[in-house]
Formats: C-alpha cells, sequence, structure tokens
C-alpha cells in the first residue's frame, strides 16, 4: 500500500530542477499586471496628520494610489478587527500607510517614496519591558492553575527564582509574501496568494471589499514555506491586491522583497517571564509559580492562542503538582507577532528548560538525571486536566536515545576530552519534548475534501490544506491511494482553493494530514464503497468479498477474469454512478474551557527526545554542534522520508532560534528608534548546512500506532523544533565547564556565540 511507503517529496523534482510554479511566477504568465508598494512609516509610533498624493500620481508608470478612502466595505485585515489596512495612526516603523501602483515595480517605488505623508510623532513602547512597565497590554490574561502553589512552596526545601527574557524568531521563508488579484467581467475575484489559511484569506478579502465570500475565490499553488508566518499575516496583503484589482480592472501583483517581508510582517513572539520554582529533597518539581508576557507589537493577530499554547506548555514533558502560570500579552511599537512552528509551545518550554538547566547545579544533580527523574508517569495530568496517556513513550524514547547514542560512554569520553583541554570543552546534554496536537479552538479541527474519479479512472483530489514544503501532499496522495486501492501514479492533486473545499482550517497545529487526511479518506471511502457495489454486481459476489488492490478489481470466489481499475470506472460511469464524493473530517473527544484553561484540548501528544553533544571555543564562544540523535514519534509513519525531512528540518529551525538568530531593534531614543536592525541576512544569522551537525541520526519510534488516526499516523511538523533545547542546554553545560564544578550558568536565548562568551566568562566567575 502507499500509506507508509518511503516516497520522495511529491515536488521534489519541480522543487530542485526550479519547474515548480509559486503564486508570483504566474506574475509572468499574465497580462497588464500592476505592481503595488508600501509607503512605509518611518515612526515606531505616530498620527499620520496629511497626505499629499500629486508628485506620486505624476510619477511616470504610476496608475494609481490606493488609501483608506477607496476602501468599499471594511477598512480592516484583522481577523480581531484591530488592523487598520490604510492606518491613520503609524504603530511601528515600517507600517504601511498607502499602497502606489505602477506599471512596473520600479515605478511603484518611486511613486511611494513620491507620497508626502506629515506624521505627529507620538510615545513608542519598543521592549517588552518597556511595555509591561507602562501597563500596555492587550487581549485575555488567561491563568492556568492547578493545586496549591502556595502550599506547595510552603512544604518544599529548595525554592528558586528568576527572570528569564527572550527573543523572537524571523520566519525566513525563502519565498516572501505574495498575492497575485484578478477580477473577472463580474466583478468576481480571484486571488491566488501565499497562504496557509485560504478560507480567511478569502473572508478578510471579502470584509475589505464588502462582497459576499462566494464573489471572492483564494487559491494556494504551494507555498515556499510558511512556518506560522502565512498564517493570518497573508491577508490583508491580497485585500490591497484585491482591491487594486477592483479598481482599475487589471490584474494586480502584491509581493514583499525580503527588506518588506521582514520590516513588516510578523515574527515569533519574543516572551518575559518571571518564575519562582520547588523542589522536594528527592529533587522532584513540587511546584511552579510564574507570570510570561509574549511581546505581542501592535495587533493581536494570533497572540491569544499563541499565548494559550505557551501556557499548555509551560512544564514541556514534566510533572508538577502545583502549577499556576499568569499570561499576558504586551502591546508594543513592533510587527504584529504571529504563529511561528510550535505557536507559543516553545516558548512555554522554553521557561521550564531555563529553569532546570540553571536549577540542575544548584540541586547538585546531573541535568539528564533532573529531566529523566521529573518526566511524566502514566496516570499522571498536565496542569490543565489532560491525561497523559502515552508517558511511556516519553521513557521508551529517552532510553532509547540513551542506548543509541551511546550516552554513558560518550560522557566519559567528555569528561576526558575537558580534563585534557583548558580553552575547549564538549558537553553532551539530552531533552525530551512532548507537544499536544489539535487547534485549541475546537472548531478549527475540522477538514474537508472533494474528490474526482474521471471516466478513463484517474483521480483528481481537493482538499482544504495548502503544501508548504512539509508533505502533506504528498501524504494525501498516499491516503487517497491507499484507501482507494489503486497505484500512486493514478491519483493526481490540485491546487488549493476555497472554490472547491469551502470553511478550510488553517494548515497549522501540524494538524494538515490529521485533519486533510481524514476527510480525503473519507471521501475515498464514500467513491469505494459504490465501486464495490457495481464490481460485486459484475462479479455476482457479495461487496465484501470485492478486492481493489493496485488498480486490480476482483471477487473472492469468482473465476471471472479481474477487472482493471479503469474498466469498473467505466461501468460505474454508464450505470450513472456518481464518481465525486466530498469527504468530511472531525476530530472527536476534545473539550476546552479557555476562561477557567481546563479540558482536554488535544487529540494526542507527540513524543520525542534528542541528545546533542557541542564543542565550545573558550576564547570566543564560537561553537560546533557535533553529533545530535534524536528518537521522535510520529505513530505509524504516513510518508517515512518527509517525517525524517520534517524532524531534522525542525530541529534545524529550532537550533537557530535557540542559537543563532537574534532580532535587533533600535531601543536607543534616535530618530531610528524602533527600526528593525535585523533586516536582511547579511545581519540575521541563519543556520545553513555549516551549522548543520556532521552526525546526525535520527530513528522514529517503534510500535508507535496511534489509534483513532488516519492510518495510526501523527502529526509531525511542529514537534521536532522543540528538540533543539538540547543544543541550548548542552551550550550551557560546556560553558559550564570552564568554571568549577556546580556553577549554574545563565545563557541567553538565542544563545549566539557571543552570549556563549558571556555565559564562559560568568562560569569562570563562579555565576
Ligand atoms: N515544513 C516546511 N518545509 N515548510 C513549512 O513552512 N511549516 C511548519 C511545519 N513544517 C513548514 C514545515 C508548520 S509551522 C506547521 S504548523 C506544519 O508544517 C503545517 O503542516 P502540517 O499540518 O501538514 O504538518
Ligand atoms: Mo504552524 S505555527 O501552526 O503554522
Amino acid at each position: 500500500p502507499a500509506v507508509g511507503e518511503a516516497i520522495p517529496h511529491e515536488a521534489a523534482s519541480l522543487h530542485v530542477t526550479g519547474r515548480a510554479l509559486y503564486t508570483d511566477d504566474l506574475v509572468h504568465r499574465t497580462r497588464d499586471v500592476l505592481h503595488a508598494w508600501p509607503v512605509q512609516s518611518p515612526h515606531a509610533h505616530a498620527r499620520v496628520t496629511g497626505m499629499r498624493l500629486d508628485d506620486a500620481l505624476a510619477t511616470p508608470g504610476v496608475v494609481r494610489v490606493l488609501t483608506a478612502d477607496d476602501v468599499p466595505g471594511i477598512n480592516d485585515a484583522g481577523v480581531k478587527h484591530d488592523e487598520p489596512l490604510f492606518p491613520t495612526e503609524a504603530m511601528y516603523v515600517g507600517h504601511a500607510i498607502c499602497w502606489v501602483l505602477a506599471e512596473t515595480l520600479e515605478a511603484a517605488r518611486a511613486g511611494a517614496a513620491a507620497v508626502e505623508v506629515d506624521y505627529a510623532p507620538l510615545p513608542a513602547l519598543v521592549t517588552v519591558r518597556e511595555a509591561i512597565a507602562a501597563d500596555s497590554f492587550q487581549g485575555a490574561q488567561p491563568t492556568l492553575e492547578r493545586g496549591d502553589v502556595d502550599a506547595g512552596f510552603a512544604t518544599a526545601s529548595k525554592l528558586f527564582s528568576g527572570e528569564f527574557e527572550f527573543k523572537g524568531q524571523e520566519h525566513f521563508y525563502l519565498e516572501t509574501h505574495c498575492a497575485l488579484a484578478l477580477v473577472d467581467e463580474n466583478q468576481q475575484v480571484f486571488v491566488q496568494s501565499s497562504t496557509q489559511h485560504p478560507s480567511e484569506t478569502q473572508e478578510i478579502v471579502a470584509h475589505v471589499l464588502g462582497l459576499a465570500s462566494h464573489e471572492v475565490t483564494v487559491q494556494c499553488l504551494r507555498m515556499g514555506g510558511g512556518f506560522g508566518g502565512k498564517e493570518m499575516q497573508p491577508h490583508g496583503l491580497a485585500a490591497v491586491a484585491a482591491l487594486g484589482a477592483t479598481l482599475t480592472g487589471r490584474p494586480v501583483r502584491l509581493r514583499l522583497n525580503r527588506t518588506l517581508d521582514m520590516t513588516m510582517t510578523g515574527k515569533r513572539h519574543g516572551f518575559h517571564a518571571d518564575w519562582r520554582v520547588a523542589f522536594d529533597d528527592d529533587n522532584q518539581l513540587v511546584a511552579l509559580d510564574t507570570t510570561i508576557t509574549a511581546d505581542g507589537g501592535w495587533s493581536l493577530d494570533l497572540s491569544e492562542p499563541v499565548l494559550a499554547r505557551a501556557l499548555c506548555h509551560i512544564e514541556n514533558a514534566y510533572y508538577i503538582p502545583h502549577v499556576r502560570v499568569n499570561g499576558r500579552i504586551a502591546k508594543s511599537n513592533k510587527t504584529s507577532q504571529t504563529a511561528f512552528r510550535g505557536f507559543g509551545g516553545p516558548q512555554g518550554m522554553a521557561v521550564i528548560e531555563d529553569i532546570l538547566g540553571r536549577c540542575a547545579p544548584l540541586l547538585g544533580v546531573d541535568a539528564a538525571e533532573l529531566r529523566r527523574s521529573n518526566l511524566y508517569e502514566k496516570g499522571q495530568e498536565t496542569p490543565y486536566g489532560q491525561p497523559v496517556e502515552q508517558a511511556d513513550r516519553l521513557h521508551r524514547a529517552w532510553r532509547q536515545v540513551t542506548e543509541s547514542a551511546d550516552l554513558e560512554r560518550r560522557r566519559a569520553e567528555i569528561a576526558e576530552f575537558n580534563r585534557t583541554h583548558a580553552d575547549r570543552k564538549r558537553a553532551v546534554a539530552i531533552t525530551p519534548v512532548k507537544f499536544g496536537i489539535s487547534f485549541n479552538l475546537t472548531a478549527f479541527n475540522q477538514g474537508g475534501a472533494l474528490v474526482l474519479i474521471y471516466k478513463d479512472g484517474s483521480v483528481l483530489i481537493n482538499h482544504g490544506g495548502t503544501e508548504m514544503g512539509q508533505g502533506l501532499h504528498t501524504k494525501m496522495l498516499q491516503v487517497a491511494a491507499t484507501a482507494l486501492g489503486v497505484p500512486l501514479s493514478t491519483v493526481r492533486l490540485a491546487p488549493t482553493r476555497t472554490d472547491k473545499v469551502p470553511n478550510t482550517s488553517a494548515t497549522a497545529a501540524s494538524s494538515g494530514a490529521d485533519l486533510n487526511g481524514g476527510a480525503v479518506k473519507n471521501a475515498c471511502e464514500q467513491l469505494r464503497e459504490r465501486l464495490v457495489t457495481v464490481a460485486s454486481q459484475h462479479f455476482g459476489v457479495h461487496p465484501s468479498d470485492v478486492r481493489i488492490e493496485a488498480g486490480r478489481v476482483s471477487a473472492i470466489g469468482s473465476k471471472a477474469e479481474p477487472l482493471a481499475w479503469a474498466d469498473l470506472v467505466q461501468r460505474a460511469y454508464f450505470q450513472r454512478v456518481q464518481l465525486s464524493a466530498a469527504g468530511y473530517y472531525r476530530t472527536e473527544g476534545l473539550h476546552w474551557d479557555s476562561a477557567a484553561m481546563r479540558g482536554c484540548p488535544f487529540k494526542y501528544f507527540a513524543h520525542g527526545v534528542a541528545a546533542t553533544e557541542v564543542e565550545v571555543d573558550g576564547f570566543t564562544g564560537a561553537y560546533r554542534t557535533r553529533r545530535v540523535d534524536i528518537v521522535h514519534d510520529v505513530g505509524d509513519s504516513l510518508s517515512p522520508l518527509v517525517d525524517i525531512g520534517q524532524i531534522e528540518g525542525g530541529f534545524v529551525q529550532g537550533a537557530g532560534w535557540l542559537t543563532l538568530e537574534e532580532l535587533v531593534w533600535d531601543e536607543s531614543d534616535r530618530p531610528t528608534r524602533g527600526r528593525l536592525q535585523t533586516q536582511a541576512a547579511s545581519t540575521y544569522k541563519l543556520p545553513s548546512f555549516s551549522e548543520m551537525p556532521p552526525d546526525f541520526r535520527v530513528a522514529l519510534l517503534e510500535q508507535a500506532e496511534e489509534e483513532g488516526a488516519v492510518y495510526g499516523s501523527k502529526a509531525v511538523g511542529e514537534p521536532p523544533l522543540m528538540l533543539a533545547f538540547s543544543v541550548r542546554e548542552a551550550l550551557r553545560q560546556a560553558a559550564a565547564a570552564f568554571g568549577a564544578p556546580g556553577v549554574s550558568v545563565p545563557l541567553a536565548l538565542p544563545a549566539t556565540p557571543e552570549a556563549v562568551y558571556w555565559a564562559i566568562e560568568a562560569a569562570r566567575a563562579g555565576a
């Protein structure tokens, strides 16, 4: 069967030969396209008091300037209605005030430079600390509480407290944001958008244009990476393109170049945490009390659900009897921070992993042992009340990594290396991941599909998920081929469109394969049942005796020649049997009370364990990752090569966030205050081949079938990112090796070479 086969990504050869089409590639195939360029605010916060367009309109090639006056519907691009599309108040440096349309990109750019905007600057909050001090918050302030935290602290023997502030992350998808909008003779709007959530893009475009949803169709061919950055951020851009197209009658292309993308669009949230933690005499976690503040930027966007996920992952894979987590979202004058692989989960886990890394030496225990001995055991519940049914998988993965990575022997080797090397130190760290799968918002946990069988037997599947490189389409082809009983080559997949599948959910929360796989399977099973009826009549057998395998149709107990799949389809057509089916799936058994922060929001947890060895240079803080061993739980893999690719890619992206990538905003009082200083690859360091561990071993956890999920599989997209905590913890331990035994080392996140250098200095000074 196709499911579970190790096949390459369905578009791998297109990707590597450059033939894969992305939204902007369609521009060259479209006539009379107008190009859009924004007028960006130079101020972090300012009222717009005037605007003169004459010079811009006189610029050769400029066709039109789009402003708030042009909006026929609602001038807002936010699901929360807090994101004016054409604002009267600039909320961050780079905020688009209006958009210029022109015959060429250069003309649009020149036209934008010629727009004169008057600003009345206002005080700006640039850092999360400034926002906290100014009491500048937005959205809900949930509290997650279990047990009796104060009693926990009163009885526990070992108490620690601290403060931890850490940065966000730029998505740096290779394909920047892009939309191409067209109108037809009836002013129906067709938008091609690089979006993870086509239905929501459709809704926002319709709101802005004052249209009904059935007048707007959104298509996503594929994305050159989304990573959460295209879950909500594409909507306003698509709306600007669609507005331009309806007003000019011409196609409008809006593509952000890298600088525009980095200065205008949201990123992973940075967080601030104040924490107190208590351990008992056996170094078991007793209580955690923390207030975490997400730096939301100028508008809410997805900050509330991101914060909720951070709260629900604060304990990562560890049982803590008494927990209190207060969550807040700071409102600051920066880009509106948004979803990013892990969706707040990584930020929540960063808090506990940092705590354990800091406290292990203070408790006089090895960090690996502290982590292992606090892992969940079967029967224990998360702080929000969901049982951790598969806690044994955490322990199995831990043991498997410990053995396959030969940790005992290597620890001895490392100790010997460190004893004999004064200026270089090595360390190996092992960390677990437990990540909840499903959207906290229960309604999102549904998927739709439309499967068509043509008279020649070929099959075309549509589903509501989008492809961003993660291999969802590959998995859906495998699911359809398996469910129908045909070879993979019989099935083709069409680009995601809102006129094929209505009310799609975001392809996010790693749930694309679960939800859309369920829907595709459901549609295929309906079709198969109809075809089996036709075959049973042909063979004169009971339907349960019909077999459809690899495109061959036979019957148990019949001497008749087997039928080819295409012949069966032909027969069905002439018998007037419907050869299309809409599929539907929804995740059962979920319940979540977002006010009380209690319930079972997740269908299951994905688990993994990683062990990472690093070597650190004592003069510079420069480091190398020497070896990584991972055991990760993907259930019964739908597509092993795709899953291993996701694990490797997620890990490296996580290592980028934790150790390399550093967003820097200008915090000075100069006129450039609030400007993103890292707005290109030259100043924003991304992981590349040179940062890949030379020895990288990924194994899938065995005997991991997930009951009730599509073909026993589990989601894989986000959880492996958080395996990269092992890199940062190894760096901390290597830095500590420069100091006296038992030194507790503070380490910044990201743990850049500079940060590691300061950690080494702290270790030498006795921290
Ligand atoms: N992998 C690639 N190559 N490109 C991406 O943009 N996005 C990640 C993950 N893996 C991403 C990726 C994120 S944030 C999510 S939520 C999932 O893929 C979404 O896809 P899925 O639900 O099909 O796993
Ligand atoms: Mo992923 S952050 O849920 O798009």
